[in-house]
């Protein structure tokens, strides 16, 4: 099949979040099992250093009531034909969504462009896709676009719409509306870009089973229950996946040092290095790590205080890279000073250092509120880094309890410090019967959550959709 894949990011181009990631792999596999796939993305700022062909397309559409035109630009040597769409005042800035503080305010103005550029530029080029792939928030307006002004021109065209996270909607005002001409009476299907996907996509899923079931009813479903729950007969979870050419400890070039599961040394020296590096008092005491964007979702506000209280007793350290919410970015610097070698906070976020922090933990951290899928705790399974997770979303089809006759993790329910506080001691505990944590941290090593396996189920909804 024709497949469209229209994303804000893309891994190894742009990247905020696992959003990056999941396009890449989904993308990638979608081209292995033999699909016509193109990935659209917007030409953000920073998108201008990357090389692109010298023949490019030009098109031009109405919005809002404005003639608007854009360029279009393939990527030299993309894995997958990457295609960049090039509107210097909408895209031109360095940040994808915000300026670093807060989000832009024209992003549903842009974001309406990049989808309708996206429609037209199928139509001028005739290269009509039997399927657009839409992902969050960014495209579910396409799926209305499509049905509203597009019937004639792309008539067997179809949209599937995965949500990546539900949490982060768009949320149209009436002046968003007339720009981006959204004329709907149905006041909750045009709340938001997001419920645009959702009430008009053909079919529409996210990234983990849990997660689907917990988004049919408040307050998971952040005020769209009654919309999912409409959509139901067109409505599932497919896990993500990993790319475990990326994700193997074994031959990962960022590691000082490669490992497997029948072969730990390796580990043991990675997180040795991190220590040095960082300042981490040379201890027998196990290492929490944890690589997260820095917001709500995440559990910073009981994280915070419930390691802070915790690390006052307990014998362990923490080292974590992180960028978001500075509210909690200086929650955390004033950790870092509290407890000097056995707490670090980096800020930033470093590709390399996401592995090599990956590698070095005896934990993983991701006391989620929510999680539509996580893809840290999945890269800490394969990295014998034993995941600390709350169960919740796609962390609780992932991660199995100690309690479990075959754990692979740590979990616990509620979201509290005592929870999480419980949780941690019962981590430190599993730490000192060595021979049982090595048990969990192999068969982690074990599990498998490949693309292959979540492409084979996308592509079934795919073939539900074919013309
Ligand atoms: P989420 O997408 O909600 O952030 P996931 O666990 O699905 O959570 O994906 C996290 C991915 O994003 C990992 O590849 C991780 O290394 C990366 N990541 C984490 N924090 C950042 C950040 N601040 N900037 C860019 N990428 C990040
Ligand atoms: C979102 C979710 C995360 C998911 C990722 C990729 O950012 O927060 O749980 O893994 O998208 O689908």
């Amino acid at each position: 099949m024709r497949v469209l894949f229209l994303c804000s990011e893309f891994e190894g181009v742009i990247k905020t979040g696992g959003l990056a990631d999941a396009c890449r792999g989904l993308a990638l596999q979608m081209q292995k099992l033999g699909h016509d796939v193109k990935v659209l993305i917007p030409r953000y700022g920073s998108l201008y250093a990357v090389p692109v062909e010298e023949s490019w397309s030009s098109v031009y559409f109405a919005l809002g009531g404005h003639a608007q035109g854009c360029a279009v630009r393939q990527v030299v040597n993309a894995e997958v034909p990457l295609l960049l769409i090039e509107h210097h005042d909408y895209f031109g800035r360095p940040r994808p969504y915000d300026d670093g503080q807060q989000a832009y305010a024209d992003n549903a103005l842009r974001f309406a462009f990049f989808c309708k550029a996206a429609l037209q530029f199928c139509v001028d080029t005739g290269w009509i896709p039997d399927l657009i792939h839409g992902h969050d928030w960014q495209t579910g307006i396409a799926a209305y676009y499509l049905k509203q002004y597009y019937q004639q021109a792309l008539p067997g065209t179809k949209m599937l719409f995965t949500i990546h996270n539900g949490a982060y909607q768009q949320a149209l005002s009436a002046q968003d509306r007339a720009q981006t001409e959204v004329y709907s009476s149905d006041s909750i299907a045009c709340s938001s870009m997001l419920a645009l996907g959702l009430a008009h996509a053909d079919k529409v899923n996210t990234v983990s089973k849990g997660y689907a079931s917990e988004l049919l009813s408040e307050p998971a479903a952040n005020g769209l229950a009654a919309l999912y729950q409409s959509r139901l007969a067109d409505f599932s979870g497919i896990l993500n996946g990993c790319d475990y050419e990326q994700w193997d400890p074994a031959t990962d070039i960022y590691l000082s040092s490669n490992y497997s599961q029948s072969e730990l040394e390796g580990k043991q020296a990675c997180k040795e290095r991190m220590r040095q590096r960082y300042h981490l008092e040379l201890s027998t005491a196990p290492l929490f790590v944890l690589v997260s964007r820095i917001t709500e979702q995440k559990g910073f506000a009981y994280l915070l205080p419930a390691l802070e209280q915790w690390l006052s007793d307990a014998d362990a350290q923490v080292l974590m890279m992180g960028t978001g919410d500075q509210m909690y970015a200086g929650r955390l610097r004033a950790l870092n000073e509290k407890f000097p070698g056995r707490f670090v906070f980096v800020e930033g976020f470093d590709e390399a250092l996401s592995h090599q922090l990956e590698a070095a933990g005896d934990f993983f951290l991701m006391p989620s509120l929510f999680e539509p899928c996580g893809l840290n705790q999945i890269y800490s399974l394969r990295y014998g880094t034993v995941p600390l997770v709350r169960l919740t979303g796609g962390l609780k089809d992932t991660v199995r309890d100690l309690t479990d006759s075959e754990p692979t993790g740590v979990g616990f329910v509620e979201p509290t410090m005592q929870a999480l506080q419980e949780a941690l001691n019962r981590a430190v505990t599993l730490y000192q019967q060595k021979t049982l944590y090595k048990e969990i941290q192999q068969r982690g090593m074990q599990q498998r959550f490949g693309w292959a396996e979540s492409a084979l189920q996308y592509q079934m909804l795919y073939q539900q959709l074919k013309p």
